[in-house]
């Protein structure tokens, strides 16, 4: 009997269950109710009152230390269990999470603005929702004039105390709340999304996004104008980037002008972007019309000014090569996602 003892003690002692399975064959195989030490003490009956006396201590040893073995056992398995259930692997590598990258008309916005800074402009903003009086006949629409169709409106509200609500279709409107507000000089530029009635295509869209400036002081000239956006283009398109002005109309600046660049893409060679005329048209600009200085209680007499306005969509068209316009607004991340580099 002390020697089969001897042998479970070693086995006892050896076994490593690898699953609960293992434990409780363990477990029936020495503590079940047919199991090795049920067994043993049957035995034990048979023996000697003399051998009785030892094999009892020895036995009963036994079997409390298969027991103690089996509560072990249990406990540890139950450990490694819990941390496979919450998959917790300390040695593994991190999740790493993507970062989002900036919309290519939020770089384009940015870089604009970085550079006016730079010049001392400031940025105003103003409402999306605009009434007629800010949007044009401050700005020297006149009533019933062709000039309001120029750019298509939608139209919100008839009537109010400043005319028609509709949602503003040029960021011009900030440039009146900006004169309203304050005492000139005034130098700002301001970002913002604006909207026209156009049906949509890979060249129109029913909302864009401008950057417009206002400069107002005395003795700005239509020179400043011109130097000041030749430096903008130079800096957002390279030294050799060349400009031209051509004779246009806007209601609320006299004289008028657009301004050209030299084909980006093309380097005014010519091409598909350019119509193969080596020449992109960027924005609109003039010197401040009176009435429109006068309209904000600002004297047209003492200050003079220039504005101009341009639309990022288009900019960033020529920076990036993009020729679909609806692509900046349809969120299919295989396009954004190639503007991810350029986190800032
Ligand atoms: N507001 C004009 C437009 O949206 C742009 C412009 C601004 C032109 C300032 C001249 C001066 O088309």
């Amino acid at each position: 009997m002390q020697e089969k003892i001897n042998q479970y003690t070693t086995e006892i002692n050896s076994f490593q269950p690898k699953s609960n399975d293992e434990l409780e064959s363990f477990r029936i195989r020495f503590l079940g109710t047919k199991g090795i030490i049920k067994d043993l003490f049957e035995e034990f009956k048979t023996v000697s009152s003399e051998e009785k006396r030892v094999m009892g201590k020895v036995l009963n040893e036994f079997k409390q230390m298969a027991e103690a073995k089996y509560q072990t056992l249990k406990e540890s398995l139950e450990t490694v269990e819990n941390s496979a259930d919450s998959e917790l692997d300390l040695t593994l590598p991190g999740e790493g999470y993507e970062l989002g990258g900036r919309h290519p008309l939020s770089l384009v916005r940015k870089e604009i603005i970085e550079i006016f800074k730079k010049l001392g402009f400031n940025v105003a903003e103003g409402p999306e929702i605009e009434d007629d009086w800010h949007n044009f006949s401050a700005l020297n629409f006149p009533e019933e004039h062709p000039a309001r169709d120029m750019q298509d409106t939608f139209f919100i509200k008839k009537g109010g105390e400043n005319g028609d609500i509709a949602l503003r279709t040029h960021t011009s409107s900030v440039q009146v709340r900006m004169m309203e507000a304050g005492k000139p000089p005034f130098r700002a530029i301001m970002p913002g999304r604006v909207y026209r009635n156009e049906a949509i295509s890979a060249r129109a869209h029913c909302f864009f996004h401008q950057v417009e400036g206002l400069y107002i002081d005395e003795n700005v000239s239509f020179a400043d104008l011109k130097q000041t956006l030749f430096h903008f283009v130079q800096e957002l398109f390279g030294e050799d980037t060349k400009v031209r002005f051509r004779p246009s109309y806007f209601p609320f600046t006299e004289p008028s002008a657009e301004m050209d660049i030299s084909c980006s893409i093309c380097k005014g060679d010519g091409c598909q972007f350019c119509k193969h005329s080596g020449w992109v048209e960027i924005l609109g600009c003039g010197m401040v019309d009176p009435n429109v200085l006068d309209n904000s209680n600002i004297d047209s007499k003492k200050f003079t000014g220039y504005a101009f306005g341009m639309g990022i969509e288009r900019i960033t068209n020529l920076k990036y090569q993009i020729k679909d316009l609806r692509l900046f607004s349809e969120n299919d991340i295989r396009f954004l996602k190639q503007f991810q580099s350029e986190m800032i």
